[in-house]
């Protein structure tokens, strides 16, 4: 097999077959086909496109191409959830101890915040004690002895995802859904994953714009879940603004023990009860949405759920006492409010810009090797659709440094107060097959 005639047939709009796109995935991975080469597949991929088999294919691949964690120890369907990136996004904190405490293994495998979205260790971490640099060993054991459990990434997951999407990234070839949808797809197996429930988020800042492509992605990736044997359930959801009110490490742990006590924000427990029906759908333990709702509902006034969390934040080496007293996590020196210049809606507020206010405080890294200051972060007053009158609080900041106006103009860069706002859904549409 010559890797320029592979090239040459996906130019013309031809479908590969198995056996060329493993050549392809085993010769990129062993540096024996150059990034030239690669990069010209990859382009010619992005103009023509690939059928579900043959991101099937690359998916596989992919995840076959370094370490792949073998959970076949915990007992039950594990069902992973991932999110293609928001912004105070603290689904996955409420979701793990919740979707545990009705008898489901969460054993969630979480990567570190980059850029302007946080990372659910980091979140994790701001917890006093927490650890979860766990040997693969023990983070079995915990999950198969409390249901729940979170380990940072570790090993040599898909190195060829991590070189093509390198590459990708330099030669405009980022934006194709094949491509996407199999990157995603691939760290997922790799990691274990039976089942896989996935949140694709839409708007201004996010990596689908329009409904439409986010509705292409999702529908993408549940077919190649389903070809490859792995039950695939996705939510496109609304990421026009930050999802709850709290956006930094610890303000979101604060904001999760809420939301586990029925106190939480009304988006993001929306947004966990669809998303955590799902994962209960994908594990065979409800049929319906509906049925999943009512579960999650009785596991929080009954106080299963944030028992559960109490249970695995200790078992993890964290200080449990803070469930009931957050005043225990981290806190910040200064508690600054963000006035409004004008009377008003708040019509738009850029998730993606308010992320990277929350990372120039500290809250998030510029770059791999950058700190994290658990206790900083912002706290939203005021969302899409609500009034405001000038020098009301738009937000508090919680910073270390008392001097903020840097994070001041960014976030009024982040928002529009007009005369009025259109309401928009949180979320959009529910993928069940
Ligand atoms: N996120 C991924 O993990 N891969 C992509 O290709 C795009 C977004
Ligand atoms: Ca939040």
């Amino acid at each position: 097999m010559r890797m320029v005639d592979i090239i040459a047939k996906k130019q013309a709009g031809h479908k590969l077959n198995k056996a060329e796109i493993e050549f392809v995935i085993e010769g990129f991975t062993a540096d024996k086909i150059p990034d030239y080469q690669m990069s010209a597949l990859a382009m010619a991929i992005y103009f023509q496109g690939m059928t579900e088999e043959e991101a099937s294919y690359l998916t596989m691949a992919m995840a076959e191409s370094g370490d792949q964690i073998d959970l076949s120890a915990i007992e039950g369907v594990k069902v992973d959830k991932h999110s293609t990136g928001g912004v105070g996004d603290t689904t996955t904190l409420v979701l793990a101890p919740l979707v545990a405490s009705c008898g489901v293994p969460v054993a969630k495998m979480s990567g570190r915040g980059l850029g302007h979205t946080g990372g659910t260790v980091d979140k994790f971490e701001a917890i006093e004690g927490f650890r979860y640099e766990l040997p693969i060993d023990e983070f079995i054991d915990l999950v198969n002895r409390h249901k729940v459990a979170v380990v940072g990434q570790s090993g040599n997951l898909t190195p060829a995802d991590k070189k093509l999407y390198a590459l990708r990234d330099v030669t405009s070839t980022v934006q194709s859904i094949p491509l996407i949808a199999s990157s995603i797809m691939s760290k997922k197996i790799a990691a274990g994953a039976d089942a896989i429930v996935l949140d694709v988020k839409v708007g201004e800042g996010a990596f689908m714009k329009t409904v439409e492509e986010a509705e292409k992605l999702a529908h993408a990736m549940v077919k190649i879940g389903n070809q490859v044997g792995r039950k695939t359930l996705a939510v496109i959801s609304n990421m026009n603004e930050p999802l709850g009110y709290a956006i930094g490490n610890a303000l979101e742990v604060k904001e999760a023990i809420l939301t586990l006590q029925g106190k939480g924000p009304e988006d993001l427990t929306q947004l966990c009860f669809v998303l955590g029906s799902q994962m209960l759908m994908a594990a065979g333990k409800v049929n319906t949405i509906e049925e999943g709702k009512a579960m999650l509902q009785q596991q929080i006034d009954n106080g299963e759920a944030l028992e559960t969390f109490r249970q695995f934040v200790s078992h993890q080496g964290g200080n449990a006492a803070i469930v009931d007293d957050v005043d225990l996590l981290p806190q910040a020196a200064y508690q600054i409010e963000l006035p409004a210049l004008e009377d008003g809606v708040v019509s738009h507020w850029v998730a993606n810009k308010v992320g990277e206010a929350a990372m120039v405080l500290g809250a998030g890294r510029e770059t791999k090797e950058d700190t994290i200051d658990p206790a900083v972060g912002l706290v939203l007053h005021k969302k899409i659709g609500d009034a405001v009158k000038k020098d009301d609080a738009l937000l508090t900041i919680y910073s270390n440094r008392e001097d903020v106006e840097d994070v001041k103009q960014r976030l009024y860069d982040a928002l529009t107060i007009a005369q009025a706002a259109n309401p928009e859904p949180l979320i959009y549409n529910v993928i069940t097959e």
